[in-house]
């Protein structure tokens, strides 16, 4: 099965990404993550997207496209789902025929739709386990006891700023996706509000559906 995750800043996409990956057998891949690594690592890529992701601007389209492409080739075709990418019209035209090249279409995009009032408040108390990577929210899905707060990573593009700049980048160069997703590919619209194991509900329901 090849899937994309869609929606805005800290809809879940990450969370979710996680549990589907677990429950079907799936490669996670998080664009944010591959460039988080990238920038600890102080690679040329690293450099080049530090300053984006601080911001947050997105990173060029170049750069992210090279990165998925090498990932996949990595990989094989099959058996993945995408998490933060495709991300404006250009990265998913990249996709669509990277994919048509070796005859692996997308099989659905789960979008998940979480009203604006709701994403900061989950961006603003988000914190990430920097030895395992899985995500939490101090209110919603707390760390457990034995995680330290030195273990916890609270994003730098989870300032106030930031979240603002995301929001506005969303709007302006990925929220336009939709209508080339609903062109190509079969599209899921699932409401990403109530509990981590609603929502997965939700996603496992929608992706019952014929041809998949
Ligand atoms: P990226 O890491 O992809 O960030 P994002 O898309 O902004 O998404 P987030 O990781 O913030 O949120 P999420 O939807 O994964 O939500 P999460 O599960 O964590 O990208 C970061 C940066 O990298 C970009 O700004 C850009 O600079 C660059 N980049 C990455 N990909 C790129 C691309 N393709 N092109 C160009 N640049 C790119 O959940 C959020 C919080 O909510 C957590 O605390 C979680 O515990 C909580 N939560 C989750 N589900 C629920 C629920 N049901 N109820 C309550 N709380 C919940």
């Amino acid at each position: 099965m090849r899937l994309i995750l869609f929606g805005p800043p800290g809809a879940g996409k990450g969370t979710q990404a996680k549990l589907l990956a677990k429950h079907h057998g799936l490669r996670h891949l998080s664009t944010g993550d591959m460039l988080r690594a990238a920038v600890r690592n102080e690679s040329p890529v690293g450099k080049e997207a530090k300053g984006h992701m601080d911001a947050g601007e997105l990173v060029p389209d170049d750069v992210v496209n090279r990165i998925v492409a090498e990932t996949l080739a990595e990989i094989g075709y099959d058996d993945f789902i995408l998490d933060g990418y495709p991300r404006t019209v250009d990265q998913a035209e990249f996709l669509v025929e990277a994919l048509s090249d070796q005859d692996a279409p997308i099989n659905a995009v789960v979008s998940l739709r979480v009203p604006e009032e709701h994403i900061v408040q989950r961006l603003s108390r988000r914190r990430t386990d920097r030895e395992t990577g899985a995500i939490y929210h101090l209110d919603f899905n707390p760390p457990p006891a034995d995680v330290t707060a030195e273990r916890l990573l609270h994003r730098s593009d989870d300032e106030p700023e930031a979240i603002r700049t995301r929001l506005e980048e969303y709007h302006a160069k990925t929220q336009p996706l939709e209508a080339f997703f609903r062109a190509h590919v079969r599209f899921l619209d699932v409401d990403g509000l109530g509990s981590l194991d609603e929502v997965q509900a939700r996603i496992d329901e929608a992706l019952r559906g014929p041809g998949l």
